[in-house]
């Protein structure tokens, strides 16, 4: 018998409520103890992952209609205003911090304060852009002896909707013209003849010739770190909803095969599709964030009546492929790795931000994110927010 999704919902919403009642005004990261840590004090604050506890609340906001969950969200989104006054915490990273935030407030209610928000940080966005190589520069110095200048991410395939929004929202291309340049050099220098991804590719900023790729959060040089696979994923998915250029889509069908073909057998996702058998770290936050590109991609091929030329092996369409990747992956995370505890702050377990890291296996803020718009994904809760 398959999953009863609308079950796990509801389980969700229930410890959310008690968990959001006790953490009013943090923004959280992690979770010690059970207890989220807060990442709101002015150190802090620029933190790449500030958005997703929005979002969350957003989600949260959108299937229940409480408004407790609305005031928190417009709580969080004020204080992401001081990351306006620090330059150098501005990075790529605007779309994760103002598609959850402030786009998901305006999508809800068009909130004057929230569009002005999302556009300076869509401008700012936009700015990162290297004319040279066609591609938007991730982080900024890191104050040691590392050139990063001409350094992009795949992960910023995710933040690019943020510029497709502001082109719609304005009736400018300029912002999408730029993501869509983006989006070519990721398509060209990110993407390997298997399918699998690179995270980091060093160019020449001041000539965009390829340089070098970096192992990045990965295991290595060559390697597969599953989070950069899953912003791809999600990432060339999202460019196919936004501009409907079909070689995004291809691009996001080649990478879900060879992700796909990678999940174990127990559904729960390693750091690293090539990590040694020890020490075999998990990361739930690839799991969650790859279900929700399948699923995605999965509606795409349905809705657009694209699965009749696009067929996989044995008969099985390829939307009924990738939601079977999704459901194998949730039900593992809801199996296996899921606390459900109302005393509990978090709800994913074992989550890895990077393969060489000290610590491994917590909770991490977008895990959860990603897993609530997986689940409200299959019981129609969504929010969209990418
Ligand atoms: N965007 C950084 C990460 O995925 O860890």
């Amino acid at each position: 018998m398959g999953k009863n999704w609308e079950e796990i919902a509801e389980k969700i919403i229930k410890k959310e409520r008690a968990v959001v009642e006790r953490n009013r005004g943090k923004i959280p990261y992690t979770a010690k103890n059970h207890v989220f840590d807060d990442r709101s004090d002015k150190k802090d604050i620029c933190w790449w992952t500030n958005g997703f506890y929005g979002g969350t609340l957003w989600q949260l906001y959108n299937a229940t209609k409480d408004e407790l969950f609305k005031d928190c969200a417009k709580e969080l989104e004020d204080k992401l205003d001081a990351v306006f006054m620090d330059y150098n915490g501005m990075d790529h990273d605007a779309g994760f911090r103002w598609l959850p935030t402030s786009v998901a407030n305006y999508r809800l209610f068009k909130t004057k304060e929230s569009k002005n928000r999302a556009l300076l940080a869509a401008a700012n966005l936009a700015g990162r852009f290297n004319m040279n190589g066609n591609f938007i520069r991730a982080w900024n110095d890191w104050g040691d002896d590392r050139d990063t200048t001409g350094w992009a991410i795949i992960d910023c395939m995710m933040n690019l909707p943020l510029l497709y929004w502001a082109s719609e929202e304005l009736g400018d291309p300029r912002f999408k013209a730029i993501a869509v340049a983006h989006a070519d050099t990721a398509m060209k220098n990110f993407i390997r003849e298997d399918g699998s991804v690179r995270h980091i590719v060093g160019f020449n900023p001041a000539t965009g010739e390829f340089d070098r790729d970096y192992g990045g959060q990965g295991y290595g040089e060559g390697s597969s770190w599953t989070r950069g696979q899953t912003w791809a994923l999600y990432g060339f998915t999202l460019s196919y909803i936004h501009t409907g250029d079909r070689k995004y889509l291809e691009t996001a069908i080649k990478v879900a095969d060879r992700f796909a073909e990678r999940i174990p057998k127990d559904g729960l996702i390693p750091v690293d599709f090539d990590q040694p058998d020890e020490p075999w770290y998990i990361d739930s936050t690839a799991a969650a964030i790859a279900s929700c590109g399948f699923i995605t991609l999965a509606k795409v091929l349905t809705e657009g009546k694209l699965n009749d030329c696009i067929t996989a092996a044995n008969g099985v369409s390829q939307s009924d492929k990738y939601m079977a990747a999704a459901e194998k992956m949730l039900s593992a995370l809801d199996e296996l790795d899921c606390d459900y505890d109302p005393e509990h702050d978090e709800l994913l377990t074992r989550c890895s931000a990077s393969y060489h890291d000290k610590d491994h296996e917590f909770p991490i803020i977008y895990g959860d994110y990603y897993y609530i718009e997986a689940i409200w994904k299959l019981t129609g809760r969504e929010l969209f927010i990418w």
